[in-house]
């Protein structure tokens, strides 16, 4: 992800909005085979979730945590943001526990895809709520 973009709030929002769009759409296509038993193709739709989650929103979080990144700039700026970067760090970790669980969940023989979906809408609601976050705390118009 280029650097720049991340440190305006309408192309850094874009991005964020762009890549919750596509991760809900997986999870409507997630339900409605679960709804089907389908379960091959749900197996197949979770891998393909995972992997969307972790090249779309989880690279973009390493990129914001790398060094010289979003997150170092905004401290060395101001001071006062550190306890807010931690916490916003937070929200990315929980993100990559979830998928770790996802990863260990899908590789089971019986695999709960109830509780793939629960994973998969908590991803969802805890980046939307992390995206609007960073994006009022780091980013000014
Ligand atoms: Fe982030
Ligand atoms: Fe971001």
């Amino acid at each position: 992800m280029a650097g720049p973009a991340l440190r305006q709030l309408h192309a850094h929002r874009a991005i964020h909005d762009a890549s919750l769009g596509g991760a809900e759409d997986h999870v409507a296509d997630m339900k409605i085979l679960l709804n089907k038993l389908e379960h091959k193709e749900l197996a197949e739709e979770m891998q393909s979730f995972i992997e969307y989650v972790e090249q779309r929103i989880l690279t973009h979080a390493d990129s914001e945590e790398e060094d010289n990144g979003l997150y170092e700039e905004a401290v060395n700026k101001n001071p006062d943001l550190h306890d807010k970067v931690q916490h916003l760090t937070r929200d990315h970790d929980l993100m990559r526990i979830m998928i770790e669980r996802m990863k260990e969940e899908l590789a089971k023989d019986e695999v709960d895809f109830q509780k793939l979906i629960d994973y998969s809408v908590s991803i969802i609601i805890v980046d939307e709520i992390h995206s609007r976050d960073e994006e009022s705390v780091l980013l000014a118009e």
